[in-house]
Order: structure tokens, then C-alpha cells, then sequence
């Protein structure tokens, strides 16, 4: 074997977007129709080592310890394609990955998973990583993605691919601004429909979605703002509209898409609470029913206590800014 193919190791962390990304301008490309903003999570990482070998006939995934589905690895195909093309190589690939994700979160690792296999692949062929194509690489398979390449508060900008194709930015690093994300957990297991599908869903049938395309750019441009002047009102207000606007097209959405439980809009009504009690926090979702509480670290303790003791709630984790991708060889 070449020493450019030695077995490659990468980590990424998960981000939540703080103004959201919600439906493709351009399927075949997945390019977002509107841009989103990110803060990476330290506490949610995934590990993926990839090592192609000259003698094996197909790629094959590993996931937390079992072999992945069918549809699972062809995603993760579709992305080693893309490596291989770039490399001048035909090997096939074995691809470990592990999600050191607090177990049973129920926490989405798309992103980090992604942004960790386009990392571990690009660096196993021996070519040296270049953040923004990696993040354009990431953001092919999966948009979210794009922002875990990067470490704090990044942004992905939709609109026509550049040079490279379309990737994240970094707006401010994770030290910027000593955030919490307390995630409060109110199912186990997988989402019941996937994000993809959901937000195709959403831009084919929603009768909201092109008020959602024409209010997303504003609540990121106040979300951008809010992160350069360290103003958290500004900022959470932007972000639950912006939460609440994607969930309001996924709801109306034919069938409809409504991945809210009676336990998240306890969550909702707690976090809503505690701020008419003077505590600064708001919240967001993602395609799924957990509650996401936002909050300065002095006040994380009492939001995390009032999340746990909330009807329905299975498990509050703390979160702080992370940073981005690491590989190793
Ligand atoms: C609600 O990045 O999972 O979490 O590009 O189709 O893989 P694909 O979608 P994905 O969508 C994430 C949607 C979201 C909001 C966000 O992370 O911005």
C-alpha cells in the first residue's frame, strides 16, 4: 500500500443552528434555499477512522459498532466517491464511526458524522485538507454539515457554490461568548422523519414556505448581529422566530410533519416561563421534539433544573461552544 493510503482518524463535533436551514434551492446539489448560523457543541462528538484498501470490492460502515444499512452506506458512498474522484483513486473503503454522543440522547449526528467522514476520507488519500472545500465536500451530503467542519459560532450562506462550491465560514471562535445549550431530551431513538424528507415536504406543499425562503435572511442577519454584540435578547428572539417559522412549514406541510410531543411544548412553556420570571433564555428545535434552552453559563443550573423537572422531560444535557474538525494519521 502507498503511504498516502494509511488508515486516516478525524473528530467532529454537532452543531445547532441558531438560525435555522431549512429546505434545498437545488436538490441534485443540495444547496440551502436560505442561509442558517451555528454554534459547534464540544460535549457531541463523533469519531470516523477511514482506511482504503487496494483489495476490497466494496465500501463498508461501520456505525457505533454494527454494520450500517444499506441506505446508510450508500450516503456514506456517494461521499467517498467524491474523495476518490478528487484523488485519482479507485479503492474501496472501510469506515468506522462512533458517536461519543451522552447514550440515548436521540441527538441527530448528521452533521458531525458527515463532517467527520469528509475530514478522515480526504485525509487517508494523502491530500491536504483545505478547510472550505472540506466544508463544501461536508455540505454535498449533508448542509448541516458544513458548519461542524468549523469550531463556535459558523455561518453557511446559501445561494450560488464559489470556487470551491458552497461551504460554512466561521463568524467568531467558541471562546467569543460563554453560551449554554441545555438540550432537554424528551424521546429516545431516531426522529420519525427524516430532515431531508421533511423539508422537501415543507417547499413542495407547505402554503408558507416562500414566506419562510423571503424571513429567513433577516433573522440571521439580527442572529449574526446578536453574536458580534454579544446580545443574547437579539439573538434568542431571532432564533425562536426562525425556529418556529421552519416548524410552521413542516406542520403545514402535506402530509403534515409535526414533530412536536406534549413534553415539548412543556419544555417550551418552561423555558417561556423562566423568562417572564427574568431569567434570559429562549429555545429552539430541530427536526425532532427535543427543546434546545439558550442561556448565559451563570444562568445554565436553574434552566437545567427547571428542563429536568418538566413534565415528560427524560434528560437535560449542558453543552458549550466546541471547536472544529481534528485528524489524525
Ligand atoms: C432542522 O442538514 O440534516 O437541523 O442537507 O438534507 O442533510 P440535509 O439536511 P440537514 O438539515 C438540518 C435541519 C435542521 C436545521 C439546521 O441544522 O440548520
Amino acid at each position: 500500500m502507498p503511504p498516502s493510503l494509511l488508515p486516516a482518524r478525524a473528530t467532529a463535533h454537532a452543531n445547532i443552528a441558531l438560525a435555522k436551514y431549512w429546505g434545498k434551492s437545488d436538490i441534485a446539489r443540495n444547496l440551502p434555499a436560505v442561509p442558517s448560523i451555528s454554534l459547534t457543541l464540544e460535549e457531541l462528538v463523533t469519531e470516523t477512522e477511514v482506511c482504503f484498501e487496494p483489495r476490497r470490492k466494496h465500501d463498508q460502515l461501520l456505525l457505533d459498532g454494527r454494520r450500517a444499512t444499506a441506505v446508510e452506506t450508500r450516503r456514506a458512498a456517494k461521499l467517498l466517491d467524491r474523495v476518490r474522484a478528487a484523488a485519482g483513486i479507485e479503492h474501496r473503503a472501510t469506515v468506522t464511526s462512533t458517536n461519543h454522543f451522552p447514550t440515548a440522547a436521540g441527538l441527530a449526528s448528521s452533521a458531525s458524522g458527515f463532517a467527520a467522514l469528509a475530514a478522515a476520507a480526504t485525509c487517508a488519500t494523502g491530500r491536504e485538507l483545505d478547510l472550505t472545500r472540506l466544508s463544501a465536500l461536508a455540505r454535498r451530503s449533508s448542509a448541516s454539515a458544513a458548519r461542524s467542519v468549523f469550531g463556535g459560532f459558523v455561518e453557511l450562506p446559501a445561494g450560488a457554490p464559489g470556487e470551491h462550491g458552497l461551504a460554512a465560514r466561521p463568524i467568531a471562535p467558541p471562546g467569543h461568548w460563554d453560551l449554554r445549550l441545555v438540550l432537554a431530551i424528551t424521546a429516545a431513538g431516531p426522529k420519525s422523519v427524516g430532515s431531508t424528507e421533511a423539508m422537501e415536504r415543507s417547499r413542495t406543499t407547505s402554503p408558507f414556505y416562500d414566506a419562510w425562503v423571503a424571513s429567513a435572511p433577516r433573522w440571521c442577519d439580527a442572529v449574526k448581529r446578536a453574536i458580534h454584540d454579544r446580545d443574547l435578547e437579539l439573538l434568542g428572539t431571532a432564533m425562536e422566530q426562525s425556529t418556529l417559522s421552519f416548524h410552521c412549514c413542516a406542520i403545514t406541510s402535506q402530509p403534515s410533519t409535526l414533530y412536536w410531543s406534549p413534553a415539548t411544548i412543556a419544555a417550551l412553556q418552561t423555558v417561556t416561563d423562566l423568562r417572564a420570571s427574568g431569567v434570559p433564555v429562549w429555545s429552539t428545535m430541530d427536526a425532532g421534539p427535543h427543546v434546545k434552552a439558550l442561556c448565559e453559563a451563570v444562568d445554565a443550573p436553574r434552566v437545567g433544573n427547571a428542563l429536568k423537572q418538566t413534565p415528560g422531560v427524560l434528560r437535560v444535557l449542558f453543552t458549550t461552544p466546541g471547536s472544529g474538525i481534528e485528524v489524525s494519521s
